[in-house]
């Protein structure tokens, strides 16, 4: 349903006020100051040992295992958390054929704080230094909407996104037992309007990841946000969302995972379409953006 707010004079003097400032922004940043920020300058692992994927039984997690599996020589450790011990063993048997390859399984909610922490540090303490993290266990508003009441899919929803997140990145900082973050958020976080329960848990982590990523700096650790678009996953068709765009498979995403991370990406954002359509949505005003994003999503 369209909705027109209330400030939409003060909203649009706005938008048409901020065009100055991106041209002042594209002349300093592209003629007067070519220096790189220290994040940005940052050597992210090349050759990855030790990886710990969460939500890595099945989609973008199990697509990550295979990839690292199959085209990371140099990747000795792999350690899966979800919660369902059955799915992360079905995964590893697929897997069990690579070798060289040690895939440990951890059935954990990353919403354990104290569960998550026991088991990061456990991996550090035996195997040594963590080459990259992915915070990548995430669920969708609608998914829960099925199984919960409004409530319990808001807490579960937020907990899981955001609280799950945390629990996952926070751990190993302090003791620099960590060389490369990977957050895990999405497009949506750029069109709230679209989901605004999921967009904003995905906004809140791509922020978290902005933060991380100039604070750690000085530690030398590489911090790196994804955002994907529409990943044919369980969560997608669980969705039932009827998206205008053809999905991506797993084995693209994960590609353009492993190719970002290693340049030290900021952002990794894939498909490139619908991320250009969402930033598009992003710079109109929302009385234009909403009806555009529910005739192309067809909502
Ligand atoms: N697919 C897309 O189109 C898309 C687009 C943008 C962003 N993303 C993001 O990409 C990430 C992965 O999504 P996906 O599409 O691969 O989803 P998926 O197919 O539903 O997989 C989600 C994974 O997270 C795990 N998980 C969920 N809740 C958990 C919890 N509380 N504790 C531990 N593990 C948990 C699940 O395993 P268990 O059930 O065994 O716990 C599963 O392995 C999510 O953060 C999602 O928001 C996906």
């Amino acid at each position: 349903m369209l909705h027109f707010d209330d400030n939409l004079r003060l909203k649009l003097i706005a938008w048409f006020l901020q065009y100055p400032f991106y041209i002042v922004w594209f002349i300093i940043k592209f003629f007067l100051n070519k220096e790189k920020h220290p994040w940005d300058n940052i050597e992210a692992p090349q050759h990855p040992r030790i990886l710990v994927i969460t939500g890595a039984s099945q989609g973008i997690g199990e697509g990550l295992v295979e990839y690292y599996c199959k085209h990371c020589p140099s990747c000795e450790i792999i350690v899966m958390i979800s919660r369902s011990i059955e799915k992360l063993e079905k995964v590893k048997q697929r897997f069990n054929s690579v070798d060289q390859k040690k895939l440990l399984l951890y059935a954990c909610d990353v919403t354990d704080a104290n569960e998550m922490t026991r088991i990061l540090l456990d991996v550090h303490q035996t195997y040594g230094q963590v080459d990259i993290i992915f915070a990548n266990a995430g669920v969708s508003f609608r998914q829960q909407l099925l199984v919960n009441n409004y409530e319990k899919a808001v807490r579960e929803t937020f907990n899981i996104n955001i609280t799950g997140v945390l629990n996952t990145v926070l751990p190993l900082i302090e003791i620099k037992g960590v060389k490369q973050i990977a957050i895990v958020s999405s497009q949506a976080a750029y069109a709230i309007f679209t989901s605004p329960i999921y967009g904003t848990t995905k906004q809140c982590v791509l922020s978290l990841g902005f933060d991380l990523r100039r604070r750690l700096a000085k530690d030398n650790i590489a911090v790196n946000v994804i955002s994907p678009g529409p990943i044919a996953t369980p969560m997608l068709s669980g969705s039932n969302i009827e998206t205008a765009v053809k999905s991506m498979s797993t084995k693209e995403a994960t590609k353009i995972i492993f190719n970002g991370l290693r340049r030290n990406e900021a952002e990794i954002v894939f498909p490139a379409f619908t991320g250009i359509f969402v930033y598009i949505l992003s710079f109109l005003p929302i009385c234009i953006a909403e009806p555009v994003a529910y005739y192309f999503l067809r909502k």
